[in-house]
Formats: structure tokens, C-alpha cells, sequence
């Protein structure tokens, strides 16, 4: 439990055994799974958490108010990392009511099987509700990162309460940058919804905001400005980074080979540059950083007349996400019949905005004199 202003606390938990976030994302600092409670006439409390953790946090509730009861559960978002203690907070105090929009119910009966009608207090885009001082603002946000998702915003302490927006990878009380893991978060997440993310943004450009409490990562504070310029950069799929990811699978080495050549021409010209290998390293910072850095090479084998497997998965993860306004460099490895290239063409046709470099490198089994010329022009490309 930690108070954030005089009548805010968080109460949320931090699951430091988690290996993979929604199944999928590597978390080695754990992560938050965080809930406010706010502490005034009437006594709110945002969001539940995660299965593992209601004892936890229902400690965390009974350390602010004692034995009182909260009079509402404001319910954010209904993903079960924050929806899975509904039922056990409502069993627990029979007089809290649940405070979400039309579609929470909806997703709380698919969920529970009730939807505790009787306890609903709906609310819809600008609604208010009052705690005594504290006067609440509702904000819907769907698709940040569910349909059901809404924001708060309390006027008195100048909070958004802002669900998923600005959460990070990794528990709430590490000496962690806010950056890498919140990029990596956001792109993995909800980069798909830039759209929505924008509408919302525009939302909370008209409120006056000094801390940002998320349901993930730690409360923010300070630079807000650019927090908020990262998320607008990120969801208007703009370039963050200037320089050159470079992702790609290798068999034997060679493509590999080939890479790391043109990594060295780059570097050596100054230019700033990450390497994936898409096979080990984790793909979800592959993915945040071809969102991130204005260029991006692909470089794979042809393989049973296709696209190295991890190559493909990766274009996938690319195209469900909008992946567009970037610039593609292409190395393609094939020993008999290189077709790498115009099938990573094919996969990222209906991306907007994509240019493609004028040379693409095409290895056959290994770099020779006429594939390092093509290197070079690449790089020169590039730079
Ligand atoms: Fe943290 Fe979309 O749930």
C-alpha cells in the first residue's frame, strides 16, 4: 500500500513469478497489477487484480480504511488481470456497487455468469460521479486495449486513472526506465488500436493532468509531456528512433553473416542500430522496434519454397499491428532458388506507406563478390 495524494492510495500487488505476460510476453521483473482506492466521503476503489493475489490486495484495501467498507468499484477494464477478484470483492462487501459502462456488464455475465444487476451503476462518456471532494469524470476508451475499457479523471488531485494506457512490463517498484518496457508493452498490446489510442489522446489533451495511474508500471509523475508524446508518436505509427533494425534468421550462418556485415557498415558511418535474431532473441522487442526505428531490414532463407518460419511469424506480427511508414531493406538467402524477397514483398503489400530499397541483397548459400557489391549499396541505402 502506498498513498499517491492525500486521499489516493494504491493498493495493487506485484506478481514477481510470472514467466509469460498474457502467455506470450517474457516479464523477468515480474509484473503490476496495480488498484487504487480513493478515500473520501464516499470510498471508490479502482479496478480489482489478478486471480493469484485477492488476499494480497484485499490486505492492501483493509490497511487504508480498517473495516469500513468501499462504497464503489470502479471497473476500468474487464481483461481477468484486473477483472478476476469482481466476484470475490462483491461477495465481500454486499453493499459496494459496481460502477462500468454497458458493454463491462455485458463482458462481467460472459465472465461470472452475473453481471450483478442489481448493484450496476452505468455509466456512459462524460458522466460524473461524486465522492464528497473528489468528483470522478468518466472517459470511455474502447479498444484501449478492449471494447469495455474506460478512463477516470479526478479533477480535485488532477489523476487520470487510465487503465491499460502508459502500463509497462515489470512490477511497480523496480528501478526500471518507464521506456523500453512501456514501448514494448504498448506495440505488443495495443499497438493494433493507434486509431483509438489517438481518440483518446485528443480526450486527454482537454484535462489538466499531473499523474498518470495506470494498471500497470509504477504512478507517473514527472514527464508527463513526454510520456504522452511517446504515445502519440507510437500510435500515430510514426518514427521514434532514426537508424535500422535489423531482424533475421539464419540457418547456418551465412544470412547472419551477411547482417552482421551490414551492421558494421552502418555503424561505422554512425548510425544507430539494433539487431534481432529472430529465431532467439525475443520477438516482442523485435516487433516494438520496427515500430520504433525508421527503417527496417528483413533478412531470411527461402525454406520449402517459402519464408523461414520465424521470418513469417514475425511479418504476422508486423501486419496485425498496422505496420506501415516505414522504409524495408530485404536480404534473401536461397542455395537453388531464392524466392525470400518476393515473398516478403507479397506479405507486406497492403501495408501503407511502405518503401522498399532499391537493392536487395540475394545470397546464394553464401556471400560472394556480386552479393557483397549488392551489401555495400544496401547499406549505402540505408544510411
Ligand atoms: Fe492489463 Fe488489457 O489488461
Amino acid at each position: 500500500m502506498k498513498r499517491i495524494t492525500n486521499d489516493i492510495y494504491h493498493i495493487g500487488v506485484n506478481d514477481r513469478k510470472i514467466d509469460l505476460f498474457e502467455s506470450q510476453y517474457p516479464v523477468p521483473n515480474g509484473m503490476a497489477y496495480n488498484s487504487y482506492l480513493i478515500n473520501d466521503g464516499k470510498i471508490a476503489v479502482f479496478d480489482t487484480v489478478e486471480a493469484h493475489f485477492t488476499d494480497e490486495w484485499f490486505e492492501n484495501i483493509k490497511e487504508v480504511i480498517g473495516d469500513k467498507a468501499p462504497d464503489y468499484l470502479i471497473i476500468q477494464h474487464m481483461e481477468p488481470d484486473h477483472s478476476a477478484n469482481i466476484m470475490n470483492f462483491a461477495k465481500k462487501y454486499p453493499t459496494a456497487e459496481l460502477v462500468g459502462n454497458a458493454k463491462t456488464f455485458k463482458f462481467m455475465e460472459q465472465f461470472f455468469g452475473d453481471s450483478l444487476t442489481e448493484r450496476q451503476v452505468i455509466v456512459k462518456e462524460g458522466d460524473t460521479l461524486s465522492l464528497g471532494r473528489h468528483e470522478l469524470k468518466f472517459v470511455m476508451a474502447p479498444m484501449v486495449h478492449w471494447p469495455e475499457v474506460m478512463v477516470t479523471y479526478d479533477s480535485l488531485d488532477r489523476v487520470l486513472f487510465s487503465a491499460d494506457a502508459f502500463g509497462k512490463f515489470g512490477a511497480s517498484d523496480i528501478d526500471e526506465e518507464w521506456l523500453d518496457e512501456a514501448r514494448r508493452y504498448y506495440i505488443g498490446i495495443v499497438g493494433k488500436y493507434g486509431m483509438q489510442v489517438q481518440a483518446l489522446l485528443r480526450k486527454a489533451g482537454a484535462l489538466e493532468i499531473e499523474k498518470i495511474c495506470s494498471l500497470h508500471g509504477p504512478v507517473l509523475e514527472s514527464g508527463l509531456e513526454e510520456v504522452i508524446n511517446k504515445y502519440n508518436i507510437w500510435s500515430s505509427y510514426g518514427v521514434e528512433k532514426n537508424g535500422v533494425v535489423l531482424c533475421y534468421t539464419s540457418i547456418y550462418g551465412h544470412t547472419q553473416d551477411a547482417v552482421m556485415k551490414l551492421k558494421d557498415k552502418l555503424v561505422s558511418s554512425g548510425v544507430d542500430v539494433k539487431v534481432y535474431d529472430l529465431a532467439r532473441d525475443w520477438k516482442s522487442s523485435a516487433v516494438a522496434d520496427a515500430f520504433s526505428y525508421g527503417k527496417v531490414v528483413l533478412a531470411t532463407t527461402t525454406y520449402n519454397n517459402e519464408i523461414f518460419p520465424p521470418m513469417r511469424e514475425f511479418l504476422s506480427e508486423l501486419k496485425e499491428r498496422g505496420f506501415q511508414n516505414r522504409t524495408v531493406g530485404i536480404i534473401e538467402n536461397g542455395s537453388w532458388a531464392p524466392q525470400a524477397a518476393k515473398i516478403i514483398k507479397a506479405e507486406l503489400e497492403g501495408c501503407k506507406n511502405i518503401t522498399f530499397c532499391e537493392n536487395t541483397v540475394t545470397l546464394k548459400s553464401a556471400l560472394n563478390d556480386e552479393s557483397a557489391q549488392q551489401l555495400e549499396k544496401l547499406a549505402e541505402e540505408l544510411k
